[in-house]
């Protein structure tokens, strides 16, 4: 059993001898900032930080990592100093195709915080490690000498972790193989507070039946939750309520747990939802609220009024651009408001996950994977 930190959390690992180190934090940890090119410690592409220092992961076996520190470029996320180097290199064209991108921006951090005096001269020599199939030194050059232009750079603290994430992957009694499958975030206790960023949605969906038949459906947090392809609640005290949203997709199965409270204002017919959670696979977390209010419309019909407010944060917040969240929503919406028609009538739900939901998710995660590879 070999114990490390990766990106301050703690891992234990137990597999073979000869795994590399980028194989385990790709493959078992899901971190796939981490590319892999030559797997010879020719290329440069793996290059990440171990104990402080840039080394190749594809030469250095994770059995030989007893009490390391390991930091992959995703727990630079709100490094202000890798912020300004991966600004640099859009500024100064320093990435074409990407592949080499993470390697030379763990290199190039390094040499903003090590070698504050570097020359061109000097920065090529300690680039030397890190090749680039698009042959694009000249801006990589250009935004590491810019960078060391703005002064003397000292390496911040590593941030702390979002304790969501770290609890959901990477506990410390767990071995990676559980590590590595997704897991419900733990409850939260407090009320988060109301966002005040992020996007928002509005919808309007027609549902043919009274106002009032409706709300006796929207008004049972778990029949609601019956309605909602995906979705599961495990438990439910006063206003708050555990439970998660999750989608099988081939292999992959994407799930997000957490913490909502939900309230309501049954004389208005209205109500509102307001969470957070986390998915372990993609690392990502989502915060949301949903007010939601039912008025009659027609003849013995109403509408039901959404706003949704979210914020995703971690890989899936790279994808999940509005047009694809709007996408899910707008699947979602109709499925949701179908099953409520028929649990309204005392029927049982009838759409289920729809496969244009799965398609939305999974094309995202191509994207994803299509990036980081
Ligand atoms: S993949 Fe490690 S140096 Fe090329
Ligand atoms: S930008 Fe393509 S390999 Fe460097």
């Amino acid at each position: 059993m070999t114990e490390f930190t990766v990106n301050g959390q703690p891992v234990r690992y137990s597999g073979e001898g000869r795994t590399h180190l980028a194989d385990f934090l790709r493959e078992e940890m899901g971190l796939t900032a981490t590319h892999i090119g030559c797997e010879q410690g020719v290329c440069g592409a793996c290059t990440l930080v171990k104990d402080g220092k840039p080394v190749r992961s594809c030469i250095t076996y994770a059995a030989a990592c007893e009490g390391a520190k390991i930091r992959t470029l995703e727990d630079y996320r709100d490094d202000a100093l890798m912020a300004r180097i991966r600004a640099a290199f859009k500024e100064h064209h320093g990435l074409q195709c990407g592949f080499c991108t993470p390697g030379m921006l763990a290199t190039a951090y390094d040499i903003a915080t090590r070698l504050p005096e570097a020359d061109e001269a000097r920065i090529r020599e300690e680039l030397a490690g890190n090749l680039c199939r698009c042959t694009g030194y000249m801006g990589i050059v250009a935004a590491i000498k810019a960078v060391l232009a703005e002064g003397p750079h000292v390496a911040p603290e590593p941030p702390a972790r979002d304790a969501v994430i770290a609890s959901a992957r990477f506990g410390a009694a767990e071995a990676p193989e559980v590590v590595a499958e997704a897991a419900a975030a733990p409850v939260v206790a407090e009320r988060p507070a109301p966002l005040t960023d992020g996007h928002r949605l509005e919808r309007v969906a027609r549902i043919d039946l009274p106002a009032e038949s409706v709300w006796a459906v929207l008004s049972d947090i778990r029949q609601v939750a019956a309605c909602m392809p995906g979705a599961s609640v495990e438990s439910v005290e006063g206003e708050r309520v555990t439970g998660a949203m999750a989608a099988k997709i081939g292999p992959i199965t994407a799930r997000f747990g957490g913490t909502a409270f939900v309230t309501y204002e049954p004389a208005e017919m209205r109500g509102a939802v307001a969470g957070q959670g986390g998915d372990g696979s993609s690392r990502s977390t989502a915060r949301g609220e949903v007010h939601f209010a039912l008025a009659p419309s027609g003849d013995a019909g109403c509408d039901l009024t959404c706003e949704i407010l979210y914020k995703l944060s971690g890989p899936l917040a790279q994808v999940g651009r509005p047009a694809i969240v709007a996408g899910v929503v707008d699947r979602l919406l109709a499925d949701f408001t179908a099953n409520v028609e028929a649990a309204a009538r005392g029927e049982a739900p009838t759409a289920s996950a729809p496969p244009g939901f799965a398609r939305l998710i999974l094309a995202a995660l191509r994207n994803m994977v299509g990036r980081s590879t």
